[in-house]
């Protein structure tokens, strides 16, 4: 897949997706806030597989730092051809008295970050003739769990589109839509996971292994694990309003 640049590489699914690819000897471009955390997975990466691992801190909700991460997508001495963007969390409050500060946040990471950097990707990926981006969206895009499930399928169908408008162009685009995922997530979006039984947990080396692969078939939608399998195709069968009662804000189970 030529290198891979994925957002929010720190951790969960983000340093998954950087491990899975550099042991197929994919070089990988790791962004996220945290340079120290960033620097560690680089440099195991690079003593334990030998690949090539670099480091490229940014604060995605920063536009001079997104600009930077967007210039490093349309490099041409040293190409990107495949980018995940993955970084996210859920905002851990309502909308209504919520801070709006923290919900621009959670847009410019999860809607606008995406928008751009798939923007300088495209543009560089259409011009080679080739290349791959994956979008980390979510289950949540098809329920109603506020801003969360908006930003969410926002990405899935930014995703279709792309795909249609890059595909004869020969860049494959991939949404991801993961039900709940053993990550830091739920602690940072102060939700106590524990709720939750254990099984309805995947953990983050299926759900990127299924990402891989769907993006290697070409598919442009993907839900990884059979159990939200079935949840996705339960919840697209649904009306919305049975939705809306049954998959709304009480859902995201925050403390
Ligand atoms: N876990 C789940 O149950 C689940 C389910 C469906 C979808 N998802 C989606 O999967 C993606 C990955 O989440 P995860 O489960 O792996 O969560 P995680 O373990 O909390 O990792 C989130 C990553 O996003 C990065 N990030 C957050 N804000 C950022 C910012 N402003 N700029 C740059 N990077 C930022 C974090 O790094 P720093 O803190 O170092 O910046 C971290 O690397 C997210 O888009 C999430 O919405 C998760």
């Amino acid at each position: 897949m030529g290198t891979a640049l994925i957002t929010g590489a720190s951790a969960g699914l983000g340093a998954e997706f950087a491990w899975q690819l550099a042991a197929e000897h994919t070089d990988v471009v790791l962004v996220a806030r945290n340079a120290a955390r960033l620097e560690e997975l680089a440099g195991k990466i690079r003593n334990t597989l030998g690949t090539s691992a670099e480091a490229l801190p940014a604060d995605l909700a920063n536009p001079v730092d997104l600009a930077r991460v967007a210039e490093r997508l349309r490099s041409e001495s040293s190409p990107i051809g495949l980018l995940v963007n993955n970084a996210g969390f859920g905002l851990g409050q309502d909308f209504v008295g919520g801070d709006l500060e923290r919900e621009l946040n959670a847009l410019d990471v999860m809607v606008r970050a995406p928008l751009v950097l798939s923007h300088a990707a495209a543009g560089a990926m259409a011009a080679r003739g080739a290349g791959a981006i994956i979008n980390v969206s979510s289950l949540t895009s098809l329920t109603a769990q506020g801003t969360y499930s908006a930003h969410k399928a926002w990405l899935r169908t930014f995703s279709e589109g792309l795909a249609a408008e890059l595909g004869p162009r020969g860049v494959h685009v991939t949404a991801v839509t993961p039900g709940l995922i053993r990550t830091e997530f739920h602690e940072r979006s102060h939700v106590d996971a524990s709720q939750w039984p254990g099984f309805v947990f995947a953990e983050p080396e299926t759900v990127v292994a299924a990402a891989l692969d769907a993006a290697r078939a070409g598919r442009v939608i993907t839900t990884p694990t059979p159990l939200y399998k079935v949840a996705s195709a339960a919840l697209r069968a649904m009306p919305r309003a049975l939705v809306r009662r049954v998959a709304g804000p009480s859902l995201s189970g925050r403390n």
